[in-house]
């Protein structure tokens, strides 16, 4: 993850899949431009969330791409803390992630390797090579509002990755519970409402972190002239470019990425 220099020498293909709570999305990618060369599928996230049947489903998403040649650099990333391959938490799948070589099951089933990383922070690279993080300095951070709360830091342009601010503590209660997309959804929140937890929420990232941009990704970014303007922080705070397609732009982008 520490070497984030473009990848202008390197294919320019890779797919992306994005596995969360909800739903397991994939697209094949042209990382130099950050567009996406097929048609974005898309799959419900097995009940349970566990770990075969996760596996299984990115299994015949990777199929579908029809990659002949086995070449193209596959970038997976997951709703969890991500370190040396392996998920050390599991806030909205099945807890049996905890503690496992999460890419080395990929690549196994796969039979070929793969890059794995924590879908925020591939969210968060997306939004820096080809979004609202772009040519920022300072510190930005990146949140996504979907199932749970996810976060990257992005310093001088670069990651600082699983750093799960979804989890910080706000009035007692885990952040996520109560100003995610599925915490507005569960309880049926007006736009409004629904802003006074995520005040509450940026308002405690603001404290802790001081960040020069706040940008807000997920699926609900598509509405955030709903909600933004009636959040009130120091740093601007601004919808994701890149919308739902961000996880998947960033782990085609890693994936791609020239290594050492
Ligand atoms: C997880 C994070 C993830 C976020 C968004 C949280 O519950 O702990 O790892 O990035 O959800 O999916």
């Amino acid at each position: 993850m520490s070497d984030q220099s473009g990848p202008a020498t390197t294919p320019t293909l890779a797919i992306g899949i994005d596995i969360g709570g909800t739903g397991i999305k994939g697209a094949l990618v042209d990382v130099a431009t950050g567009e996406l060369m097929s048609e974005r599928l898309k799959v419900p996230t097995p009940k349970g969330g566990e770990p075969a049947d996760i596996v299984a489903e990115v299994a015949t998403m990777v199929e579908a791409f029809g990659d002949s040649t086995g070449r193209v650099p596959i970038g997976v990333c997951f709703p969890a803390v991500v370190i040396n391959g392996h998920t050390m938490s599991a806030a909205n799948v099945s807890k049996r992630w905890i503690g496992l070589p999460a890419e080395t099951l990929f690549e196994k089933t796969l039979g070929r390797d793969i890059t794995f990383v924590n879908d925020a922070d591939a969210a968060g690279v997306a939004e820096l090579h080809f979004g609202a993080a772009r040519g920022k300095r300072g510190l930005v951070i990146m949140t996504t509002l979907g199932t749970g709360i996810g976060s990257a830091f992005l310093y001088d342009g670069v990651l600082i990755p699983n750093t799960e601010l979804g989890h910080l503590e706000v009035d007692g209660r885990d952040a996520e519970s109560r100003a995610s997309f599925a915490a507005k959804e569960r309880s049926r929140l007006s736009w409004r409402n629904w802003a006074k937890r995520l005040q509450r929420y940026y308002d405690t990232v603001e404290m802790l972190f001081s960040p020069s941009l706040i940008v807000v990704g997920g699926g609900v970014s598509k509405e955030a002239a709903e909600f933004l303007p009636f959040l009130h922080l120091r740093a601007p705070i601004v919808p994701a470019e890149l919308r739902n397609n961000a996880g998947i732009l960033g782990a085609a982008w890693l994936a791609a990425r020239p290594r050492n």
